[in-house]
């Protein structure tokens, strides 16, 4: 019945209806939005949004707004509003293909943020006045508190600093979501800060439930779908390769007594690799495993659910069509086991180091001194954004990257001489895993990195011209600690590959230069 779950009933007479809502919005409006890796981000008022801008271009106005949320949505959120055109500027972390085209084409900007410090850029005025919060609940209850959805991301730094609030509430997901979440309502800025009271993953240190001041509500609008829950592929070789490397050199660091028998909370990126990994540990001898991560997948609610797993903390579900319908349908059994917490806070530097994280996130490329590429294709088109991963790997007890060795269909090697852009330095850099082995890096010099990098992670296709690049770098380059042929750098990209003679000319100048400099 309409109204059911909007228990406080001065705000019940807010109900219209999504375009209603959606005439609301002022053009030219920063807007945040909830959402975070497809969960809990609204379904209605994006689209009613996306067909006004429509409108608006066929009368030949142009009505464009930006949007802030916690990260990656939808198509009915990213897509639909990227398709109309109808975005200035995005942050946070986005993987909408309509979006990222966009981005490419120059056409819309784009300021991808480590996603622990969106809150504070927010609160510190760096980003302008948010003039109006879009945020899907489960509910709302009498005292006008809001009960929050499958993801918490930024929601809580929207609803405090916004200047109006629209509301979905979304009949889809379970009610008894209620009680899942940790609002934590202690950040501060600099100088007043103070420490965040988190000793282990399990610990519950705010409120259940989003507090709004409801005079700033100026819509509410009933939806009933599922969130968008993209199907994992099941784990192809490479994968199931990648994870036992991982779950390898895992056993070998319990043995030397360098991790504990459960091990240390797990961090675990998004995509398929991360997603096998956590699959995979399903059959290893670690039992009490406990998870502090941003986005919690199909792998990790297994190890849930098997009872491997006891505890795990992230902001957001990002689960498959079954594995949402099942913990839809049986939220009461993971009460006890899941708590999402506000983004600031899973993704905090401070929690991450206290607690000695497991990071194990995806890339792009790595260098043969492990410096990471997570964003960027040829330096210079946006893939997706560096979502947490910096949070994490910078902050980690071990941080982990992983690859398949090689992409599009071979033509690719992933492990190159230079990064072209570079997300984590290779301080932040412990571990790279392949299909081809794993290297750890932890204690080694540049050189050392190199040898290791390229012996145990390289493609055996790529591997005789990196071992040949690396070798000509340590006699010819400027400087010996990280040796480098700066002109060559870059020519394992494929249009270099393909081009030979531009390749001959590069290398005869840049050994003319080396003499020069020697
Ligand atoms: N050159 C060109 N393209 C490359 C490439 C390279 N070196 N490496 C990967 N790609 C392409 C793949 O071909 C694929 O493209 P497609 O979608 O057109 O097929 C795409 O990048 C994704 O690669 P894939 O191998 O499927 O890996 P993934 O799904 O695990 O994603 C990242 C890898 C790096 C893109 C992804 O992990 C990411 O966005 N990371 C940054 C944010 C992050 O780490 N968040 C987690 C923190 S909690």
């Amino acid at each position: 019945m309409a109204g059911n779950r909007i228990r406080n009933a001065q705000l019940r007479s807010k109900i219209m209806t999504a375009d209603q809502a959606a005439a609301l919005i002022p053009k030219g409006s920063n807007v945040g939005m909830s959402g975070f890796t497809g969960a809990g981000y609204p379904k209605e008022v994006p689209l009613a949004l996306a067909d006004r801008m429509n409108a608006a271009a066929a009368a030949g106005e142009k009505f464009k707004i930006s949007v802030w949320t916690g990260a990656s949505t939808a198509p009915e959120l990213d897509g639909a509003l990227a398709k109309v055109d109808g975005m200035e500027m995005r942050l946070p972390y986005q993987s909408d293909p309509i979006c990222r085209k966009r981005i490419n084409a120059g056409e819309m900007e784009y300021l991808d943020i480590h996603l622990s410090h969106v809150g504070q850029f927010v609160w510190g005025g760096y980003l302008g006045k948010l003039d109006v919060a879009i945020i899907e609940v489960v509910g709302i209850r009498e005292d006008g508190s809001l009960i929050p959805s499958s993801s918490v991301g930024n929601n809580k730094t929207w609803l405090d600093c916004a200047d109006k609030v629209i509301i979905e509430v979304n009949n889809w997901q379970n009610e008894a979501l209620e009680g899942m979440h940790d609002i934590y309502y202690g950040t501060q800025l600099p100088p007043k800060r103070k420490p965040i009271p988190m000793i282990t993953a399990s610990d519950r240190i705010g409120e259940t439930c989003l507090r709004c001041d409801p005079a700033k509500i100026i819509a509410i609008v009933e939806t009933h779908s599922p969130d968008r829950n993209s199907p994992f592929t099941p784990p192809d070789e490479n994968s199931k390769l990648i994870a036992s490397h991982i779950i390898d050199f895992l056993g070998h660091e319990v043995k030397r007594g360098r991790l504990p028998k459960e091990l240390l909370p797990l961090q675990s990126g998004v995509g398929n690799v991360a997603n096998a990994v956590m699959e995979q540990l399903q059959d290893a001898p670690y039992d009490n495993l406990m998870a502090y991560t941003e986005v919690l997948q199909d792998g990790m609610f297994n190890l849930l659910r098997s009872g491997k797993m006891s505890f795990a903390s992230a902001t957001a579900l990002s689960l498959s069509p079954e594995a949402a319908e099942e913990f839809n349908r049986d939220v009461h059994l993971y009460r006890e086991k899941i708590v999402l917490r506000p983004q600031e806070i899973s993704n905090h530097p401070e929690v991450i180091r206290r607690l000695g994280l497991i990071a194990m996130n995806g890339l792009i490329e790595a260098d043969i001194y492990g410096n990471v590429n997570s964003t960027h294709i040829r330096g210079s088109s946006i893939m997706n954004g560096i979502g947490g991963s910096g949070d994490f790997a910078r902050n980690s007890w071990l941080s982990i990257f992983m690859t398949p060795s090689q992409a599009k269909n071979g033509a690719v090697s992933c492990i190159v001489p230079m990064a072209t852009h570079v997300d984590h330095t290779e301080h932040d850099v412990q571990v790279i895993v392949t299909e081809q082995g794993l290297a750890d890096l932890r204690g080694l010099s540049p050189k050392k990195r190199a040898r290791v990098i390229i012996d145990n992670c390289a493609h055996p296709y790529f591997k005789p011209a990196l071992n040949e690049y690396f070798e000509r770098s340590v006699k010819y380059s400027h400087g010996q600690h990280t040796p480098h042929i700066l002109d060559e750098a870059f020519t394992f990209l494929p249009e270099w590959q393909a081009d030979k003679a531009a390749q001959d000319a590069w290398k005869e100048d840049s050994l003319v230069q080396a003499d020069a400099w020697k």
